[in-house]
């Protein structure tokens, strides 16, 4: 009887050595839970807040359009990644016959022709809370092959340090081609992702199949 009791004893013990090893191990890479099942918060090394699942954070659409076809697609993005919306004014708004680029007169087709008229004004190049995107994507049409120099202003008076910046186009038939890589070089920072060409008339399913893609939404 002796025996029995202490066999018992040490395969008890055994075992709720096993069960603590368990409980203990590979938590690695995976959210941990509390004492009281709640979820920890993973930390950073340098004890900034963490991106998001998914890894996009939190999200900021800008965008220049000068027609409406680029901005539904940031209105689409913004919807459905709960971003924040923030249009690119030129304080010289372009009117219809300025966009008119088979006239060689109208504004866009000097602009076109001469470099140096492209530095365009924008009502506002700074973003409020800019420090706490982590994600921003930034929406233009393609003009001439690459991306309308409106938004040239506000890569230029940002610091992208930090930063996944997407961007995204609309067009009529041009692929998105340069149009990124030049605005990256142009920016000097921030983590530049491949970004996107959307059709001019580009729908929900085609922004949201996007979105999926990338590991967004
Ligand atoms: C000045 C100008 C230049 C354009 N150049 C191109 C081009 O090179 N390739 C193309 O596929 N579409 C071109 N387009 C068409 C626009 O990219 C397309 O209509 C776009 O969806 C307009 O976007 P928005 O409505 O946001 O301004 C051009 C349009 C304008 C006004």
């Amino acid at each position: 009887m002796k025996k029995f009791l202490t066999a018992l004893i040490c395969v008890l013990l055994s075992l709720t050595t096993v069960f603590a090893f368990t409980a203990c191990r590979d938590t690695g890479g995976k959210s941990q839970t509390d004492q009281s099942g709640g979820q920890l918060t993973p930390e950073t090394p340098d004890g900034t807040e963490p991106v998001a699942p998914g890894g996009y954070g939190s999200v900021l659409v800008v965008y220049f359009s000068a027609t409406g076809n680029t901005e539904a697609v940031a209105n689409y993005i913004a919807e459905s990644t709960n971003g924040t919306l923030f249009e690119l004014v030129p304080v010289n708004e372009y009117t219809d016959a300025d966009l008119n680029y088979s006239n060689h007169n109208s504004r866009v087709y000097q602009e076109y022709e001469n470099e140096e008229l492209r530095d365009v004004e924008l009502v506002s190049t700074a973003i409020e809370n800019w420090d706490e995107y982590d994600t921003v994507f930034i929406g233009y049409p393609i003009w001439w092959g690459i991306a309308a120099w409106p938004v040239n202003d506000f890569i230029e008076d940002n610091d992208f340090t930090g930063k996944t910046v997407i961007p995204f186009c609309t067009s009529s038939s041009s692929g998105l081609g340069q149009s990124g890589t030049l605005l990256e070089e142009l920016a000097g920072t921030g983590n530049w992702l491949q970004g996107h060409r959307f059709r001019s008339s580009a729908s929900e399913s085609d922004v949201s199949s996007w979105l999926e893609e990338l590991g967004v939404i």
